[in-house]
């Protein structure tokens, strides 16, 4: 494809790829990051296939024995990032984090095996994967869903992907932050403090580190004994949707077993999915494991449920409110709602927008034939690029770009925007 875009995103996904690993962007993000790693792959897939797979291949390379997939692989030693190795003391012979992150592997190997232009081949680096993928959603469910409700909790914000959501304010002034260890932050010195977390929150992730590295870091303990646990729907629309997707191609790789459990882990989740409902505000919500109550927080967690299989529905609920936010932002879709006293268009994941997160929801949104809302986050998302460059996030109202920039995923979003529109044109 001759657009420019195109050519500009390739450079950016090639400038930040480190042989078999990308980083998220120069400085800021130092090491692999679990699903900028899946979601970045797709941007590979389109002018290096092997390149997509070996992203892959080298995030489950360091899987953990229990299964899970950890959040940051530290695969090289880089001072400009905090908490590196020596904060997290997982123990691992390259060092890992001790969290995960949203599991949106399954998603991503299906979408590369069935854009591969050579099916045996592709079919050769997916089989591998499969036991791989399949034990991490396992995982999920024995460690973060102990009590076998369908839906997992996660037990730290950066899990979420979406550190700062005003989704966890209550639950993490709710960790304990006394005695933790003092630190100097990083982030702030490669990006604007005003557009990153505050100082309340990392002290607030960190305890939580420290409180599951004093318990070594035994999943069969962290669930239960975590004080921060919450089941968010977006995290949870992820692990469905990549499931039912791990299951498709389980079948097509002839793997009938791994393919009828990754079923059964879909329908138990969307079974249980509509417990998350809220028909006040006509989108899903968070659930607070540990004050046994609903969210009250109109985040961007609630409507990247769409990415799920969600009935009708609900799918026509979901557009029908990112058309209303598209009457009070410029841009689609913002990470909180403009109208809430937590908003704020700059910092992180208190309304910025982000690709990643648009690319999900348009998704959903096309398999639930709501293709005009899915249109204008399309639009929106290109337009951003137009004027402020592959950034991490955008401000949805001024469309400023914020957070770090040359972003390996925002320039892998943009390849697939455009490769769709091409192919639909
Ligand atoms: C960070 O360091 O900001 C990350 O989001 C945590 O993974």
């Amino acid at each position: 494809m001759s657009d420019t875009r195109i050519q500009d995103a390739y450079a950016i996904l090639k400038e930040n790829d480190r042989g078999t690993y990308t980083v998220p962007t120069k400085g800021l993000y130092p090491f692999q990051w679990n699903w900028d790693s899946a979601l970045s792959a797709l941007g590979f897939g389109h002018f290096d296939e092997d390149r997509a797979w070996t992203e892959i291949d080298t995030l489950f390379a360091h899987q953990w024995d229990d299964g899970m997939v950890p959040h940051i692989i530290f695969h090289v030693e880089d001072d400009g990032y905090f908490p590196g190795p020596s904060v997290w003391q997982t123990g691992r012979d390259v060092p890992t984090s001790g969290i995960t992150q949203p599991p949106v592997a399954g998603f991503a190997i299906r979408r590369l095996y069935e854009r591969a232009g050579d099916k045996a081949q592709a079919a050769a680096r997916a089989r591998p994967l499969l036991a791989k993928v399949a034990a991490w959603h396992d995982w999920f469910m024995r460690c973060r869903d102990p009590q076998g409700t369908g839906l997992v909790a996660i037990t730290h914000p950066w899990e979420s992907g979406r550190d700062n959501s005003v989704d966890w304010d209550r639950a993490l002034a709710r960790v304990p932050t006394e005695g933790v260890t003092p630190f100097t932050r990083r982030d702030t010195q490669h990006a604007n403090p005003d557009h990153r977390p505050t100082q309340a929150q990392y002290e607030a992730y960190i305890a939580l580190v420290e409180g599951f590295r004093a318990l070594d870091w035994d999943n069969s303990r962290l669930h239960d004994a975590s004080p921060f646990k919450v089941v968010d729907p977006g995290f949870n629309a992820i692990l469905i949707r990549s499931a039912s997707d791990l299951a498709w191609l389980a079948e097509e790789l002839g793997e009938p077993e791994i393919a009828a459990r990754q079923r059964q882990i879909a329908r138990a989740g969307l079974d249980a999915f509509d417990s998350l409902w809220s028909d006040a505000h006509g989108q899903y919500l968070c659930f607070d494991r540990v004050s046994g109550s609903s969210v009250d927080s109109l985040s961007v967690g609630g409507l990247l449920a769409v990415f799920a299989p969600v009935p009708d529905a609900r799918a026509r609920a979901i557009a029908a409110r990112i058309a209303d936010l598209g009457e009070r932002a410029r841009y689609m879709v913002p990470s909180h709602d403009p109208d809430a006293p937590e908003y704020d268009g700059k910092r992180y994941w208190r309304g910025p927008l982000w690709l990643i997160v648009n690319y999900m929801i348009a998704d959903g949104l096309r398999v639930a034939g709501q293709d005009a809302v899915a249109d204008r986050i399309e639009r929106d998302s290109l337009s951003l690029i137009d004027s402020g460059g592959f950034a991490e996030y955008y401000d949805p109202i001024t469309g400023e770009a914020c957070g770090g920039g040359r972003f390996t995923w925002t320039a892998a979003m943009i390849i697939e925007f455009l490769t769709r529109q091409s192919e639909d044109a």
